[in-house]
């Protein structure tokens, strides 16, 4: 949560900041702020509100040159969104400006200690005291920039990114990392700081990701210098390349990300599966299964634990291991196992789904599970990440960036990840026969095309949008394959355009939510011919004995739905256990048409965040 930019070179900072954190505005939208220093003086400009809104204030207040400036896009934790809480915030000498991201727990303490040496706070941040923390220690031991930071870092309890700079000294910028993502983009006598390389990526393609516990300090005309926290050691900075470009982080002529994500579903999907899935010579070569097919195969279990739409994607994962491979799984809220002491042993694999590969709670959970000797493979899109880092192995899922905050694209490529595996996993333990497994790689490649298929409903979508777009509820129902896709579809609505949603398995409906039912509420049902056809048309039925709006998601085709329900959205005919890559897509359309038609912030929908680097 939060996106951090900063600049320090030949280049004027401020168009380089804000620019910058437009593009990282998907970490957190309630408030933005920007520190610059002019030469002279350091100006800050913060503002309640988004990045736009900051570049409104900062034409009146700001003078907007200076080759060093930081800037912050926040996702309240301590504090309720308003200017003073807003980052950049100053020491109380005025001399330290910094931002953060994360959370500093012992903050309280911190600052008792700092009040009672005179310290006077004004927001209600845990940043301020950060800042003041660093000043006291500074001031006290009489030393500089970079060494009062790392003593004060290891006063501290928690999580954080920072970048702090002296305007006394403004040649250097000091930053650190710990359970936040923190990149430094290295050019001609140049630095850029960003939570994520986006902000950088036209001016260099050279970037440092530090570790945890790391810290670096940053000087105009020097080498970067990467050290540990704790102890002071020197680290030889890794300097990689950026594969990302441009292009994928821009909206390519569509309205908002989220439906160019959601129509660069057969392009990722193929992305996804290029290279792993050889049809030809009927295998799948995925790397980090071959080298620990061993432990895959002697496993007793595979616990998957993820968070929001990687949760649901596991628990799709969850009928296709158990169904073709027949290993035992549980699916689990990473934030749930992490606090309930799990019964774990050296025989349990742990696969961690993530797409950002920051997510807090999941990498809680990958921590507590290597710590009792599990095998951790985790399944992530951004490379590099936190999640691909303390994995012993995984897939990355090459979804390309996603920046619209509802998922769409990482949901159906961590499925296809997921099958491969499970794919590879039966072929190994001989749970499928070779004809199957055939015709699983042939289904799965013509998956694609398919989905552009299902795409192609996007206007009847839309219709219904606009029919049911002032429902206040809504439930969405599934059986087996396509009940986890139903809880995906309630997620969906509920985030972006706040309508209360419900999945449900089909059957279920009966102990509870059958009471909801009257003639204003509309019920989503998948109901594709394969799996569990008849019984959820029987459910259909009760729901229609009740009056209930029914909008079946059902296979081309398809004649009994289309007699009952009050709307059908057809997919192309598939496997059972590859459908859910086809009845997720009408419901991403029917969520956007719905949240749009509303009026509501799509990419960037209320309190949320894309990336939830807080527990
Ligand atoms: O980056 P992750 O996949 O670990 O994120 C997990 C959830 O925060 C995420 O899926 C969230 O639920 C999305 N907003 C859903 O659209």
């Amino acid at each position: 949560m939060c996106g951090i930019v900063g600049y320090l070179g030949h280049r004027e900072a401020y168009p380089i900041v804000i620019e910058g954190l437009k593009r990282l505005e998907y970490r957190g939208y309630d408030s933005a702020g920007i520190a610059l220093f002019d030469g002279e003086n350091l100006k800050v400009s913060k503002t309640k509100g988004k990045v736009a809104d900051l570049e409104a204030l900062s034409e009146k207040e700001i003078t907007k040159s200076g080759n060093i400036g930081i800037g912050h896009t926040r996702w309240a934790t301590h504090g309720v969104p308003n200017d003073v809480n807003s980052h950049p915030h100053v020491s109380n000498s005025g001399e330290l400006v910094i931002i953060h991201n994360g959370i500093i727990e012992n903050y309280e303490s911190l600052k008792q200690e700092l009040i009672s040496r005179g310290y006077v706070f004004h927001s209600d941040t845990d940043t301020e005291v950060l800042v003041n923390l660093i000043e006291d220690v500074k001031k006290q031991e009489n030393i500089k920039l970079g060494k009062a930071v790392q003593i004060a870092l290891n006063q501290v309890i928690g999580a954080y990114a920072i970048a702090v700079f002296d305007k006394t000294k403004p040649e250097e910028i000091v930053i650190a990392r710990l359970g936040s993502p923190l990149a430094v983009g290295i050019g001609e006598n140049e630095f850029f700081i960003a939570s994520d390389a986006s902000p950088f990526l036209e001016y260099t393609k050279n970037a440092i990701y530090l570790e945890d516990e790391e810290m670096a300090i940053i000087r105009f005309h020097k080498p970067i210098k990467v050290r540990k926290i704790k102890d002071d050691s020197l680290v030889a900075p890794y300097i990689q390349e950026l594969q990302l470009n441009l292009e994928q982080i821009e909206k390519g002529g569509y309205e908002h990300f989220m439906l160019k994500e959601i129509h660069e579903q057969p392009k990722a999907i193929t992305d996804t599966y290029r290279g792993r899935l050889l049809r030809n010579e009927a295998i799948i070569k995925m790397a980090g299964i071959e080298d620990n097919m061993k432990k895959f195969l002697n496993a007793n279990r595979i616990i998957i634990v993820a968070c929001g739409t990687s949760w649901h994607a596991g628990l799709v994962a969850e009928y296709i291991f158990e169904d073709l491979a027949r290993i035992p799984v549980e699916v689990e809220y990473a934030s749930e196992f992490r606090y309930r002491n799990p019964v774990i042993t050296e025989n349990d694999i742990l696969i961690a789904i993530s797409q950002s590969g920051e997510t807090a709670d999941t990498l809680a959970a990958i921590k507590l599970a290597k710590s009792k000797g599990a095998f951790v493979f985790g399944v992530c899109n951004v490379v590099g990440s936190s999640i691909a880092r303390e994995t012993h192995a995984g897939a990355y899922t090459h979804a390309g960036p996603e920046i619209g905050v509802a998922s769409t694209k990482a949901f159906t490529t961590q499925i296809t990840v997921l099958t491969l595996i499970a794919l590879r996993l039966s072929r190994a333990k001989g749970t499928i026969s070779s004809s199957d497994f055939r015709t699983h790689l042939l289904e799965l490649e013509m998956i694609p095309k398919k989905v552009e298929k299902a795409l192609e409903s996007d206007s009847h979508i839309k219709m219904i949008a606009d029919i049911y777009k002032d429902a206040p509820n809504c439930l969405y129902l599934g059986r087996g394959y396509n009940f986890p896709v139903a809880l995906e579809g309630a997620l969906k609505l509920k985030e972006i355009s706040y309508i209360h949603a419900e999945g449900y398995p089909a059957a279920e409906m009966k102990h509870g939510p059958i009471a909801l039912i009257d003639e204003n509420m509309p019920i989503i049902v998948i109901a594709t011919k394969k799996g569990h056809y008849e019984k959820v048309v029987s459910n259909i039925q009760e729901i229609k004995s009740r009056k209930g709006k029914i909008i079946g998601i059902v296979t081309e085709g398809d004649v009994d739905v289309r007699k009952l329900a009050d709307h059908i959205i057809e997919v192309p005919d598939t496997l059972e256990s590859l459908s859910p890559l086809l009845t997720t897509i009408p419901l991403q359309l029917l969520s956007y048409h719905i949240a749009v038609l509303l009026g509501k912030n799509v990419d960037q929908p209320r309190n949320l965040a894309k990336s939830v680097t807080v527990e």
